[in-house]
């Protein structure tokens, strides 16, 4: 067993430009310190790699602090409880902490949730049943608000977000259209998912093909990609359509300072204002206080297999950066995960 008093970690070695490449990462080794009264000691299990961690990279303003350099990269996790000199944790107990990209971690407390491994797989309090989940909750519950009836489109519609808001936007009674890179995914989102048509944005006739499947325009767009995608979306869009705008991952590499069309934004302005489109901007956080009518709800669509998942785990975490810098190019498929320990 590895000696639980040293954590393997990875740290930001410096802050790309553009792609981000495996040097801008480092593995490290460091000793913990002993407990002090009221600490825990924490093993990671899992850690989840999400899109997020992009912006992080980069010394800009954002609605989050960047990571420093030589700072250990940030991330959602899994843990066990190691030792305790904590009343309210013991040895043995599984929590859901912000740890980030590290083998072993000592907390203070604040800010855990234990999960209960008998209710679900623990990995899944970082996907389905974690943030990504409830962000697709969230989005369509208070912005997109699908009617039963009305065409949602969603694109990034394989990944973690996505696949959830196709199922739920399709539970709410909508007719779901999701847009992915390549065959195997879509097929998944048909064949497996239930989603109502299943479009591959990296297919030469994408915009076309598009319009096919939205035969009656499209009412709800859950952004989660911009770039070519928004570009095929916009000019179906129904009057009075709602776009939760949740990711835009297709511009997370470019540079800060890249240069825009700025001829585009009158006419977009002009379509907002002519068809009365309601385009909202959220960060999941903002709805926390739904978080546990969206547990109940989604552990019941799950238990119903009205709500499924798939995750890609990768093991190791000296494997992390390759797989994140995958997770940019579309390489993933499913909640993207990294299994630390067993
Ligand atoms: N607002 C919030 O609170 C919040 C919370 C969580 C996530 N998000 C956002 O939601 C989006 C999805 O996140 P996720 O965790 O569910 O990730 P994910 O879908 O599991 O993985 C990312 C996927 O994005 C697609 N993609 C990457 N580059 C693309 C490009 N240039 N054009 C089109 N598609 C591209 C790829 O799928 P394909 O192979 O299908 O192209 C890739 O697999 C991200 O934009 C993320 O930042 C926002």
């Amino acid at each position: 067993m590895a000696n639980p008093s040293v954590t393997t970690r990875i740290v930001l070695a410096s802050r790309p430009s553009g792609k981000p490449i495996t040097a801008n990462f480092r593995l490290e080794q460091e000793t913990l310190r002993d407990l002090v009264e009221g600490e825990i000691l924490l093993q990671i299990l899992y850690l989840s790699l999400d899109p997020y961690m992009r912006g992080r990279m980069d010394d800009a303003k954002s609605y989050a602090a960047p990571v420093a350099i030589g700072g250990v990269m940030e991330g959602g996790t899994v843990a066990r409880v190691v030792s305790s000199r904590n009343p309210a944790f013991k040895p043995g107990d599984i929590v859901l902490s912000h740890s980030g990209w590290q083998s072993h971690t000592i907390s203070d407390g604040n800010g855990l949730r234990k999960l209960d491994p008998d209710a679900a797989p623990i990995s899944t309090a970082l996907g389905i049943l974690g943030m990504p989940g409830f962000t697709a909750y969230a989005g369509l519950r208070n912005i997109g608000r699908p009617k039963a009836g009305e065409t949602l489109v969603v694109a990034a519609a394989s990944g973690a977000v996505g696949s959830a808001v196709g199922q739920i936007g399709k539970i709410f009674g909508a007719r779901a259209v999701g847009i992915a890179g390549g065959p195997d995914k879509c097929r998944y989102l048909y064949e497996e998912l239930g989603f109502d048509a299943a479009i591959d944005h990296r297919a030469s006739d994408f915009q076309t093909q598009l319009a096919s499947a939205c035969p009656n325009g499209i009412d709800v767009y859950f952004e989660n990609v911009g770039g070519h995608v928004w570009n095929a979306v916009f000019p179906l869009l129904n009057d009075f359509a709602r776009i939760p705008i949740c990711g835009l991952i297709a511009h997370y590499n470019d540079d800060a300072g890249a240069s825009r069309d700025p001829d585009q934004l009158p006419a977009v302005m002009r379509t907002i204002l002519r068809k009365s489109l309601t385009l909202r901007g959220f960060i999941q956080r903002e709805f926390a206080d739904q978080r546990p009518d969206f547990y109940r709800e989604a552990e019941q669509w799950i238990a119903e297999g009205r709500l499924r998942y798939k995750e890609d785990i990768v093991d190791g975490i000296e494997n992390a950066p390759e797989a994140f810098i995958g997770l940019l190019e579309g390489r993933n498929f499913g909640k993207l995960v990294v299994r630390i320990a067993p």
